[in-house]
């Protein structure tokens, strides 16, 4: 049998999952997502063109892969069909290269009504979602009233859909009609993909031999159990979230390529010890362009946090780490790295704590000399600047674990593998 291997990110999300599944597409036989919905954006750069992916997998630009929609996912019918057009658009033939589980839940109109809701009654101490509903669909699940992609077929799935919709409209107070129309021609539309028992088939495939690659989406420290609670997303985008979204046991999985950026970001609300409220933090949003793909949120800006990368490389047991985005550091005379919290007490920790956003956390920095040359075409390990080896150096050496690839670049080719 097959191991499955995994690529998640090490963050607060964005490290460039998109990009990195791929790249690595083509050394797999299926691109498989196991959680979140269209809360993600992954982004996808070739041929001069950007593309950002929300539901489908990553891997569907190269064809001669298969993609699937794992059961830990949940699904807008709205942008996972307005997807898979633009999709089509650029020539690819969808249908024949993407599955569906019958077991992914689907967010309905009223889940995105109330994610506002839940959002403006938070006030100050709202989460800063993406809006998309993702929350209470997820809670839906997890209360057992949600409704899943594999119920579109069933006879009575008007009547379960009224329920669950009028639901929602009294417990948001709504007495208008809320426009559904849009949703159930999407659902209609939806019925025609390969709608699939997931878990039946990607296990099938393993023991045929089959390569997987399964997408995560967010990031570690938004796991809704090991994140920075509440400030987290509602699914588990550990790599055990890998194994529960898609039915794949934990013996099969193989490697897992933990994604960081050389430098942190974070887009809502929620502790984040390194952010930069000076300059540089302005300077690493404005060379990293760093707006949200899904929002167009300008994203927090901060150092790289290593006790908060130690910890999620430990709770995913990564076994190759990939640094996205060495390029934007090409310009700063002095890169700072955390390697230790203080806390309000005065006790220095190394552990990513329980409150953090009470805890009031000072990061303590250790500094490296800055490369100052341009890295974007570098295509070797070997031609990277010696600043920029040690700095890698001493990521490996606190992590314990071996940065496999660096990217210099949005695009496809700038990428050095080792
Ligand atoms: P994801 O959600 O993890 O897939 O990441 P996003 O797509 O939301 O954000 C990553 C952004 O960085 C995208 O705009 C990518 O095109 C871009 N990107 C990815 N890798 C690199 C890199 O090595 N250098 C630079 N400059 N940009 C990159
Ligand atoms: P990708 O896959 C970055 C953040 C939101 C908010 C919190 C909860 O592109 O890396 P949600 O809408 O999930 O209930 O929001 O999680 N968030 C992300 N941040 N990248 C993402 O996805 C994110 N998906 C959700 O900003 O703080
Ligand atoms: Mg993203």
């Amino acid at each position: 049998m097959k191991k499955m291997d995994v690529v998640l990110g090490l963050q607060w999300g964005d490290e460039g999952k998109g990009k990195i599944v791929d790249v690595l597409t083509p050394n797999y036989d299926v691109v498989a997502r196991f959680q979140g919905g269209p809360n993600a954006g992954h982004s996808i750069c070739f041929l001069d063109k950007s593309f950002v992916l929300h539901t489908v997998p990553s891997g569907i630009f190269r064809t001669d892969a298969l993609n699937i929609i794992g059961n830990g996912v949940v699904i807008d019918p709205v942008i996972l069909m307005e997807e898979i057009h633009a999709i089509r658009q650029m020539g690819v033939d969808v249908r024949s290269h993407l599955l569906v589980s019958k077991r992914a839940h689907l967010i309905l109109p009223t889940h995105r009504l109330l994610d506002a809701a839940s959002e403006k009654a938070k006030g100050q101490k709202k989460v800063g979602t993406t809006g998309k509903g993702i929350g209470p669909a997820y809670t839906d699940k997890v209360a057992r009233t949600g409704l899943r992609v594999g119920d579109i077929l069933r006879t009575d799935f008007l009547d379960r859909y009224h329920a669950l919709f009028s639901g929602h409209l009294s417990a948001l107070g709504l007495t208008q009609p809320v426009d559904d129309s849009e949703w159930l021609n999407a659902v209609g539309q939806l019925k025609q993909l390969q709608i699939v028992d997931n878990e039946v088939v990607v296990n099938q495939w393993l023991r045929e031999g089959k390569t997987i690659l399964a997408e995560g989406a967010q990031g570690s420290l938004l796991d809704v159990d090991f994140g920075s609670y509440p400030y987290v997303t509602s699914s588990n985008t550990l790599c055990a979230g890998a194994c529960t979204g898609l039915g794949v046991a934990p013996a099969h999985v193989g490697n897992v390529y933990g994604i960081f950026k050389a430098y942190c970001t974070r887009v809502g609300s929620g502790p984040f010890p390194t952010e930069l409220f000076d300059e540089t933090g302005d300077l690493l949003r404005q060379i990293g362009h760093e707006y949200g793909a899904t929002t167009g949120r300008p994203r927090r800006c901060g150092w790289l946090d290593l006790v908060a990368l130690k910890y999620t490389v430990m709770m995913n047991a990564a076994t190759h780490l990939i640094m996205m985005k060495s390029d934007v550091l090409d310009r700063f005379e002095t890169i700072k790295v955390c390697v230790a919290y203080k806390t309000k007490s005065g006790a220095t920790i190394d552990y990513f704590p329980f409150d953090a956003d009470e805890e009031g956390i000072e990061p303590v920095y250790k500094e490296f000399k800055g490369w100052n040359t341009d890295i974007t075409s570098c295509r070797s390990f070997e031609q990277l600047p010696v600043e920029l080896k040690q700095y890698l150096l001493f990521i490996e050496e606190q992590t314990g674990v071996k940065v496999h690839i660096v990217s210099v670049g949005p695009n496809r080719d700038e990428t050095i593998v080792r």
